[in-house]
């Protein structure tokens, strides 16, 4: 039940592992990459206490000594300070430019310890092993590392592609099902934004996923990563069709900085609010039909997921203000905000050309719901 997706870029390919147990790989796959029998491992401290013992026990077969550094779990890692404490670890460490570093997290240790990596020696090579769906599906792939600014997200940053990825879908069993179901809005992205059938799966097969359905999980981390792996190829530092991997970014970020990166909104809720709503705003354009939109709502409702900004607790800005905090977005390109929007279910497209007053009119609307 093992899949391996390749990501094909120049110089740079590598294989993204899938499957329960592929975490037993780490050690035979690292040994074969680096002369050192001694490996750094920057996870955090959640993971360090769950899987841990597991990842050390697997590289310990193949001869691999380790060390590993556990910073504080939560988005407010991803800073200068722990970026400088992980780089001053390594350096204590005497990692090598011929060394490997092991990122052994979430999308905050992920981004953070590729983003060391990417400037450790100017750059070492890293490997990804993801414990949460959101990193198996979208952050651990692809090579977008960094940390955050007080100015807004992931505004620090290096394209480094890992040398590997090892994305152990057993290990989603420890996932709050928050988590878990944060992780699947960015897994239904894939379905919304290029392919149908894929969403069609989605409904039928989603609940067997949530409640552990190993082959489920197998198949939607697979199938996520090879839309990924297909987009990055064409596109690896965004200058064109990557940005389709955004859908519903553009209303995310405007939300989670009103949510104040809280636990209020996880990133990947904001996610599945963004994709219902960019849906919602393709619809009044005119460019899908009305079912579209509530078709993707009636989906993540049945996940039990966070669907509308009226499923967000606490008090939101107005939608003027939400506006404003998407033009701060940095795919906003000589002022003008870009959209991902949609034909259709699995037809998303690239455009600069929204007006104004019809995402106002979106944000009004669902505000209302909010305080109804
Ligand atoms: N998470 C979006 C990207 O990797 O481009």
């Amino acid at each position: 039940m093992t899949a391996t997706v390749h990501v094909d870029l120049p110089g740079r390919a590598y294989d993204i592992l899938i499957g329960p147990g592929v975490l037993e790989e780490a050690g035979s796959r690292i040994a074969a990459m680096s002369r050192r029998k001694h490996v750094c491992i920057i996870t955090d401290e959640n993971v360090a206490k769950l899987h841990l013992g597991a990842l050390q026990a697997a590289l310990q077969t193949s001869g691999l000594t380790s060390d590993a550094l556990a910073l504080p779990a939560g988005e407010a890692t991803k800073c200068w300070a722990e970026l400088e404490r992980a780089t001053e670890w390594l350096l204590a460490q005497k990692v090598e430019r011929d060394d490997v570093v092991i990122a052994f997290g979430g999308g905050v240790i992920g981004d953070l310890a590729g983003f060391a990596a990417a400037i450790l020696r100017r750059g070492v090579r890293f490997v990804q092993i993801p414990t949460s769906l959101l990193a198996q599906v979208d952050s651990s792939v692809g090579g977008k590392t960094g940390i955050n600014s007080p100015s807004g997200k992931n505004l620090i940053g290096a394209f480094h592609q890992p040398s590997l990825v090892l994305a152990d879908t057993a290990l989603l069993g420890t996932l709050t099902q928050r988590d878990f179901l944060a992780g699947y809005g960015e897994v239904v992205k894939y379905g919304l934004l290029g392919d149908a059938a894929f969403f069609d799966w989605l409904e039928k097969q989603g609940s067997a996923m949530r409640t552990g359905d190993m082959d489920a999980r197998v198949r939607a981390v697979t199938r996520s990563c090879e839309m990924k792996a297909d987009i990055v190829q064409r596109d690896e530092t965004e200058q064109g069709d990557r940005a389709l991997l955004n859908l519903g970014h553009t209303f995310c970020h405007a939300l989670e900085a009103a949510t104040g990166y809280s636990d209020r909104l996880l990133h990947g809720e904001g996610v599945a609010i963004g994709c219902a709503l960019a849906f919602e705003l393709s619809a009044r354009l005119g460019l899908c039909s009305q079912e579209d939109p509530s078709r993707v709502r009636a989906h993540l409702r049945d996940m039990g997921m966070k669907v509308d900004i009226a499923d967000i607790p606490g008090d939101l800005p107005d939608a003027q203000t939400l506006l404003d905090l998407m033009g701060q977005d940095k795919k906003v390109q000589d002022g003008k905000l870009r959209f991902i929007l949609a034909r259709g279910i699995g037809e998303a497209f690239i455009t600069s050309d929204v007006p104004h007053d019809a995402v106002l009119s979106v944000l009004q609307d669902a505000l209302a719901r909010h305080q109804s």
